[in-house]
């Protein structure tokens, strides 16, 4: 009855979503986090940030003092404050390293990685990056791998020229609107915009789940077999599944449907066995559609063109920082972002 590939499990749904924290402005970030990604580009790079953008980083970590503090704002899971740790343990350091975000992160049992690696490593969940929990000039290297310029502008800058003081510097990568990421980010948005108001796959799939969970025995499951209604919801789930599968070759399509047709599927399939499983299985489905397009839509308000980098750089200049723009490509034609450097003042 259901034409789909069974890539996935319902529990695979589940785990898409998390639980929902109650009263979490950063929910969407907050349930990607606890679905134990390391980074934010987790579908593009393998374990944590490497080739050139690790390069870039580990070049800024190795160049801390002794006993140095580093500040990752929007951190995440860690990915960066783990890159720190790791320079400084290559480099026989110790340094001080903190990371920070507006969502309810806990990198270590969320299981982002080993929970050793986490150890000496302070991180501030539910923190703004405008409201650094540092005192003034109190760090030596703030870093931001695509978050301070999610924040409010203005007050992102003035708190990091706070924590900065005379000696600290601040090494940012920042999403640009020509970048590779921006390109597919803008391809899949639309698609979850279109599976979770457009497409009537998932009602379809509700109805279906509906019939199935009133059909306990198994005569009655063979009954539906010759069940006008039963057949409706059926030719109706089938017509929806077949017009997405019809447009999958789609610029976007791939990822975000590779995901949730099994999932969708899978989440049917059980529903004569268990329907509240099932149910529970499509709602984890929505709220992974819906923090998707959430998180991409936040990302897009971020996206920074030449201009908006050119007036980012001013403003820590006429603070009397030097200020170095530049472009970072994961491999050649890939570009990532943007990279900004300020130096410290001391
Ligand atoms: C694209 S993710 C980047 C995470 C991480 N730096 C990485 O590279 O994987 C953006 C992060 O910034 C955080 N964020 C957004 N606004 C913030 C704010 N005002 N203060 C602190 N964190 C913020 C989000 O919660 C999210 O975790």
């Amino acid at each position: 009855m259901v034409p789909l590939e069974d890539a996935s499990t319902v529990s695979d749904a589940e785990s898409i979503a998390g639980s929902p924290p109650p009263d979490d402005p950063q929910g969407a970030w907050t349930r990607l986090w606890r679905s134990g990604v390391l980074h934010s580009c987790a579908t593009a790079i393998d374990g944590n940030y490497d080739g050139p953008v690790r390069a870039f980083w580990q070049s800024h970590f190795a160049r801390l003092p002794d006993g140095g503090v580093v500040v990752d704002v929007g951190t995440g899971n860690g990915a960066l404050a783990l890159l720190a740790m790791d320079t400084a343990h290559a480099g026989r350091k110790r340094l001080e390293v903190h990371g920070v975000d507006l969502a309810d992160i806990s990198p270590a049992a969320a299981g982002a990685a080993d929970a050793s690696a986490f150890e000496g490593i302070t991180f501030h969940p539910r923190t703004s990056l405008t409201a650094l929990p540092f005192a003034d000039g109190g760090i030596d290297l703030l870093v931001s791998q695509f978050a301070f310029e999610y924040a409010p502008r203005e007050a992102a800058i003035v708190e990091a020229l706070r924590v900065l003081g005379r000696r600290g510097a601040a090494a940012m990568v920042l999403h640009s609107s020509d970048s590779l990421v921006a390109r597919v980010s803008a391809e899949r948005l639309p698609w979850f915009g279109h599976l979770l108001h457009g497409s009537p796959m998932l009602a379809s799939a509700d109805a279906v789940v509906d019939v199935l969970a009133h059909a306990r025995t198994q005569a009655e499951r063979s009954a539906l077999a010759t069940d006008p209604r039963a057949e409706a919801t059926r030719a109706a789930f089938n017509d929806a599944a077949g017009d997405l599968l019809e447009r999958a070759a789609e610029p976007g399509a791939g990822e975000v449907l590779g995901r949730f047709m099994p999932a969708l599927s899978q989440a049917v399939r059980s529903a004569s066995a268990d329907p509240l499983r099932a149910r529970q299985a499509l709602e984890a489905l929505r709220q992974w559609l819906r923090d998707e397009e959430e998180r991409l839509m936040q990302l897009h308000d971020a996206l920074l063109g030449a201009p908006e980098l050119e007036a980012l750089a001013d403003r820590f200049r006429s603070a009397g920082h030097a200020v170095a723009c530049g472009s970072l490509e994961q491999r050649p034609g890939a570009k990532l972002g943007w990279t900004l450097e300020i130096a410290s003042r001391g």
